[in-house]
């Protein structure tokens, strides 16, 4: 099986630091098989899989299942991401030790989906994250100031009559989490930075030498809040589309290195839960197959990055970040290699039926991106090819 990559782009597999793959609980939107080839399809060789499942995964039963589940599927690493609290919600720190020491070996632990907004729970969070080598991903919204909202603060949320999400949410949370971490002498991760002031404050605190690191999404990359002027629920998402300014500034970020990588928070959701009133409406969108093409429209084309960039924010910062061995760098002559082959100059138009998610609702929909992703390969064994997912069973048949 020779692949010809004249004209094309070499790039170490990408790394998703943030995917929720439905599995277990709600898996007539995703499974851990169809987020896989979406991953695969989207040039990534691992994903971690958000604990905002049902049950939640607080407990090393789950993550051992997520590992296991991603393994027999084979074709991308799904990494387990730990809750930090028994349930979404709760109150009591999670056995992350236990997690982290299971088959799934869980590096990462996130409040994502409900953020820990008790200061004293973070900061023993922090502790104990840190006593273990592990890293916290901060969903960073403070709900008290989130009550009801469901959209961006701002002339589009006023005129549509929709309660209003302020920044001051995102950015108290960053601002103090990034304080606690100081104090505490650990590392935290900030989830889909949304917000310039998000940016400007961890700006500060990585020149103030704190652990921080931070990731963006695609979608807060390329949209912004006028996407409401349609009422079209596929635009909802937590946090909300933000600003052209907002916008500007992640890229700005992104682009200079304060914020570190992208991330995808690719969250399926059911047609109903879409495709109805926009308050009623479930927050998420489709991320894995577009994250490429959204790059190189929203940071390649305006020469904020040129593709030496799209390897460090999509496949080796994330790696470094969580601590991946085998991920995100050059690889050694002889060793299997994790890779992304991207065509540089192909575009295409997004149809949602036609990804590989169960949920197919996007709103990229009839979208014309850059670049595309022509082949992956996991440990040296092609897992997509030509917008075709290569299963395990596949290629022990094909050879
Ligand atoms: O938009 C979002 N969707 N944000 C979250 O924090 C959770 C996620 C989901 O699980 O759907
Ligand atoms: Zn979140
Ligand atoms: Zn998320």
């Amino acid at each position: 099986d020779v692949i010809d990559g004249a004209g094309q782009v070499l790039l170490p597999g990408f790394v998703d630091l943030h995917t929720h793959l439905r599995e277990p609980g709600r898996e007539d939107t995703e499974t851990i098989e169809t987020g896989s080839a979406a991953a695969a399809l989207g040039g990534y060789t691992a994903v971690f899989a958000m604990a905002n499942t049902s049950p939640v995964a607080d407990s090393v039963v789950v993550t051992d299942h997520v590992w296991r589940r991603g393994q027999d599927v084979g074709i991308v690493d799904v990494h387990p991401v730990g809750a930090v609290t028994v349930g979404l919600e709760g109150k009591q720190l999670a056995e992350m030790g236990t997690m982290a020491a299971g088959v799934g070996n869980v590096r990462m632990f996130s409040d994502d989906g409900k953020c820990v907004d008790d200061p004293l729970l973070m900061r023993r969070a922090l502790e104990y994250a840190s006593s273990l080598g592990v890293l916290i991903a901060q969903h960073a919204e403070e709900p008290r100031l989130t009550v009801g909202a469901v959209a961006h603060e701002g002339p589009n949320a006023a005129r549509l009559g929709l309660a209003g999400w302020p920044r001051a949410a995102e950015e108290s949370i960053v601002a103090r989490d990034a304080l606690l971490a100081r104090d505490a002498g650990t590392r935290v991760h900030i989830c889909h930075a949304s917000t310039a002031g998000t940016v400007e404050l961890v700006k500060w605190a990585k020149g103030q030498g704190i652990s921080i690191t931070a990731e963006v999404t695609p979608h807060h990359l390329l949209l912004d809040d006028s996407r409401l002027a349609t009422y079209d629920a596929v635009n909802k998402v937590n946090p909300p589309l933000r600003e052209t300014s907002d916008v500007e500034a992640l890229r700005q970020g992104l682009a200079d290195g304060t914020i570190d990588c992208v991330a995808t928070d690719h969250a399926p959701h059911a047609e109903q839960d879409k495709c109805c009133e926009f308050a009623a409406a479930r927050p998420g969108m489709l991320g894995l197959e577009t994250a490429l093409s959204i790059v190189v429209r929203t940071m390649v084309e305006p020469g904020l990055i040129d593709w030496r960039g799209v390897a460090k924010v999509m496949s080796e910062r994330p790696a470094e970040i969580v601590g991946l061995p085998d991920q995100g760098r050059p690889i050694e002559v002889g060793e299997p290699a994790n890779l992304a082959l991207v065509d540089p100059d192909a575009s295409w138009t997004v149809t949602g039926p036609a990804l590989a998610s169960i949920a197919n609702n996007t709103p990229y929909e009839a979208m014309t991106l850059p670049g595309r992703v022509t082949a992956t390969l996991l440990r040296g064994r092609v897992t997509a090819r030509d917008g075709v997912v290569r299963s395990k069973t596949d290629s022990e048949i094909g050879g």
